[in-house]
């Protein structure tokens, strides 16, 4: 049983061995391979329960202690998987036993594959969750740092991406900082789910032995003891947290992804693409393509499918583990990996873009201030439904006409309506538009000066 090439943790009820079909349906190691650093600690952990449990002398956790740290060298020097090694819970017991010999049999005492395979899991996405904030404030620091150097920069707001309203680029930066600050928040939620211990639960019914619990909680550093054990080794809502939080976060990517892949199209020019974040054609000499934006935009269909393949598999599974949760970690380790590739290449590409801060501003014309207009007649009395109209009449004077709105002359305005006054331009004013906009939340330079400190604030929290 514990000879290299043929060791398995199970197999004493059957005759005969598994097909080799079976096998290869069956083995996970190239995916949970990497759980190793995780399967080991909570082994550590679990031998010293079985210590306090009398179940090993001192002595012998000591010396299995000893192992386990032996095993995590060996991964560590580059062990690589036999063809027998089904998971890396077979592949720890089996390197397990070439160091302490017969004693590692004693390891698997009162736990199953099932508390240890969701408490490695745990372990290993409360880590991963550390790295995704990281990866999240670093394209959240980029976004402000540009954002405090572009306070005074206006360019026009889109709604049904037709130009609306003049707003300042600092304020266009930071609504793509604030949905990631929300992607922070469900990545801590799923965090706290993420930390509810299953080890001691055994395969269902919770281990026989008298293991304290409490112990491996707190030597693993969890926030919580999972209240049953049925729920605990079938539970993967950690999982399914995890990855709704990163598809908001691909989700958001992609649409700041989309939003700089506009502007960078010659027809906008607002922003240019540095060179360590575009590729070139290998026909059309000119070109410059945004690969890392558009592959960020790409890769939010990958996360979504990895979240629904995940609930798709819960739905219908019976209470307690099923072999359909192995591919848990398939969809976990994929969404992360993609999202650690596309955090740094989404920073990156942002930190090196220029502004074009004279096509934006030049893109703001005076039409963009029709409702500073209207509201200029509602000042002065008019119900804003009256003004609406006579300023939607001069929009449409001007467009027949082919001139800007401000370039009618005063005698149209006066016609339209007759509240408007001498200082009708002044409404068109874009400075004057944004500067209106002083409510918290808005565009205002003031407005924004606190938008920023609350952004900074959050990243320091
Ligand atoms: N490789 C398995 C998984 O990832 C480990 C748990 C196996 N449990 C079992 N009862 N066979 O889910």
């Amino acid at each position: 049983m514990s000879d290299g090439a043929t060791h398995k943790l199970w197999g004493g009820r059957f005759a005969g061995g598994p097909s080799a079909i079976l096998d290869a349906v069956n083995r996970s190691i190239t995916v949970d391979f990497r759980l190793w650093p995780f399967d080991i600690q909570l082994s550590r952990a679990w031998a010293r329960g079985l210590v306090h449990g009398r179940i090993l002398t001192d002595d012998e956790g000591a010396r299995m202690d000893a192992g386990l740290a032996a095993v995590a060298d060996d991964f560590v020097a580059g062990a690589q998987p036999l063809p027998s090694d089904e998971d890396v819970h077979t592949m720890v017991d089996r390197l397990l036993h070439t160091h302490i010999g017969e004693l590692a049999s004693k390891l698997h005492t009162g736990r199953s594959r099932n508390d240890q395979v969701a408490t490695g899991a745990r372990l290993w996405t409360m880590d991963a969750i550390e790295q995704l904030d990281l990866g999240i404030r670093g394209v959240q620091s980029v976004l402000l740092k540009h954002a405090e150097l572009h306070q005074h920069d206006l360019l026009p707001a889109y709604t049904h991406l037709q130009r609306a309203q003049p707003v300042t680029l600092a304020h266009w930066l930071l609504s793509h900082f604030w949905p990631l600050s929300r992607d922070r928040q469900r990545l801590a939620d799923a965090m706290r789910t993420s930390s509810v211990l299953p080890l001691g639960s055994g395969a269902i019914a919770g281990t026989a032995f008298p293991i304290p619990r409490e112990l491996l909680q707190q030597e693993l550093g969890f926030a919580a003891l999972s209240p049953n054990s049925i729920d605990a080794v079938g539970d993967r809502d950690f999982v399914a947290d995890t990855l709704y939080a990163l598809t908001m976060t691909a989700t958001h990517l992609s649409r700041l992804a989309e939003d700089l892949i506009l502007f960078g199209t010659s027809e906008f020019g607002f922003v240019q693409f540095g060179d360590a974040f575009s590729t070139g054609s290998s026909m059309m000499p000119q070109k410059r393509n945004p690969d890392a934006l558009e592959l960020t935009r790409g890769s939010a269909a990958r996360v979504f499918s990895d979240l629904t393949s995940l609930v798709m598999a819960l739905k219908g599974l019976p209470s307690g583990y099923n072999k359909d949760l192995q591919d848990d970690k398939r969809a976990l380790f994929d969404a992360v990996d993609v999202m650690a590739l596309v955090l740094p290449a989404v920073a990156g590409a942002v930190d090196e873009l220029t502004f074009r801060t004279d096509r934006m501003r030049n893109a703001v014309t005076s039409v963009m201030m029709a409702t500073d207009l209207a509201d200029y007649l509602v000042l002065r009395g008019v119900t804003f439904r009256e003004s609406h109209a006579a300023v939607g009449a001069l929009v449409r004077q001007a467009e027949e006409q082919r001139l800007e709105l401000h370039e009618l002359p005063l005698s149209a305005f006066t016609a339209a309506h007759a509240m408007f006054g001498d200082d009708t331009l002044d409404a068109l004013s874009a400075q004057a538009s944004v500067d209106r906009r002083s409510v918290p939340g808005g565009t205002a330079v003031t407005a924004v000066r606190a938008q920023l400190d609350a952004a900074e604030a959050s990243l320091k929290a």
